[in-house]
């Protein structure tokens, strides 16, 4: 997804300089082009030669340094303007206050000065460090010129202090270097609408009905759109995963707690794409009070009661321009059964997949994906959930 971007990646003196080398091979297996400056510190945790290896370019320390190839070179210029995209971290308090000042003493601090690019700042050090009023007062600076910082994640750290100040993991590092830099914004400006994962529908207080949803399609989804510039909100029932980047997340829990979340971000939304497996049943009664064997011997039902359709209601009240996606997860006459679909909820695409296959369905992180229009039908070959999602918005411009 990051092919031909090239993105610096600027590390400076912290313990977790390591975790850069996970970034930036990450990267490198995207096809990004990625070039590394450092400062003096960031040299004593981690060699430029891993860098020059896992990159294949030269790493910049010194702000006089040149490559061998080109004495005429003048890097501390070419290497900002060049980027799609500059990361820095572990950006310790010493690079935040040399940027927030201005100050342009080494390769590094020089480098970010004339870029034109998003720059992403992620801040790393000892808890009290961080918390520093001096220290937060530049992360503010940097923030209202225009820089994206990236909250450092709340842990025990190298120094032995227990607080906010790790260096997030190379896989959210990555997450919002693609969001800032890998794909052309075609749809900034637009609402886009997830729901995602499955509801829990109340027996009593301990037991629920619920279904092996992970929720990974609609958040692959959710991330592609936000990745895309869309203004994304994500109505997720309960699931263990993080909330994209750039993206609004309502939690609920039950059908009817999904069906009001949606139909109210419904209004404004301009696409709305629904992949959540929302109960098609809750029972009659929710019981106050735990259900007790004794006493009970012959419960051998629970009373059940249909839950309201949530795309076939917005379906109904689509306006003019609106786009509504709907998912069908079937077992057995996968594309017949997601074309009633298609007709019966007035969606415009039904992504059909099927839960017999292997590859695709709940938990896994792949899917195989046919995605039915009322023009035609595009069968996708196996690829990541975060691949379908760019494909279904690809097919949705052509809408
Ligand atoms: N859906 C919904 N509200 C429901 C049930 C389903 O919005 N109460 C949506 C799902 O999010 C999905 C689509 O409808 O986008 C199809 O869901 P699926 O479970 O495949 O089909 P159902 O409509 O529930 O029909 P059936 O269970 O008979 O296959």
């Amino acid at each position: 997804m990051l092919k031909g971007k090239n993105i610096l990646l600027g590390i400076s003196g912290g313990i977790a300089a390591y975790k850069m080398a996970d970034v930036a091979s990450m990267l490198v297996k995207q096809n990004a082009d990625v070039h590394v400056v450092m400062t003096r510190s960031a040299c004593k945790f981690i060699s430029p030669e891993t860098f020059e290896v896992l990159t294949k370019n030269k790493v910049y320390v010194d702000v006089f340094d040149k490559p061998v190839d080109d004495p005429t070179a003048v890097p501390h210029i070419a290497l900002g303007t060049g980027a799609d995209c500059i990361l820095i971290g572990p950006a310790t308090a010493d690079i935040i206050g040399k940027l927030a000042n201005g100050i342009a003493d080494d390769m590094l601090s020089t480098v970010v000065l004339p870029a034109r690019c998003p720059i992403l700042v992620a801040p790393s050090m000892n808890v009290y460090m961080f918390e520093n009023p001096i220290v937060q007062d530049n992360i503010e600076k940097l923030r209202r010129f225009g820089y994206k910082i990236i909250e450092p994640s709340t842990g025990h750290l190298a120094c032995g202090y227990d607080g906010k100040g790790k260096l997030p993991s190379p896989e959210k590092l990555v997450e919002n270097v693609m969001l800032y830099a890998a794909r052309n914004k075609d749809y900034a400006g637009k609402k886009v609408l997830v729901d995602a994962g499955p509801t829990q529908e109340a027996i009593d207080p301990v037991r629920f009905i619920t279904n092996h949803s992970s929720g990974k399609m609609g958040y692959s989804i959710a991330r592609i759109a936000a990745m895309r510039g869309a203004e994304v909100t994500l109505v997720s029932g309960p699931v263990n995963l993080d909330t994209p980047e750039g993206v609004k997340r309502i939690d609920v829990v039950s059908a009817q707690d999904m069906y009001a979340a949606m139909v109210k971000e419904a209004e404004d939304s301009d696409i709305i794409i629904m992949s959540a497996a929302v109960a098609d049943y809750r029972p009659l009664e929710v019981a106050e009070n735990k259900i007790k064997k004794s006493g009970n011997e012959d419960m051998t039902s629970i009373a059940l009661t249909r839950t309201s359709d949530i795309l076939k209601t917005l379906g109904q009240s689509k306006r003019d321009g609106q786009i509504i996606v709907g998912f069908s997860m079937e077992t057995e006459n996968l594309i017949e059964n997601s074309r009633k679909k298609l007709e019966s909820k007035n969606a415009d695409m039904i992504c059909a997949n099927s839960l017999k296959t292997e590859g695709a369905g709940y938990q896994v992180d792949t899917n195989i994906v046919t995605m039915i229009t009322k023009e035609d039908m595009e069968s996708l070959p196996i690829m990541s959930k975060l691949e379908v999602a760019d494909k279904i918005f690809d097919k949705i411009k052509k809408l």
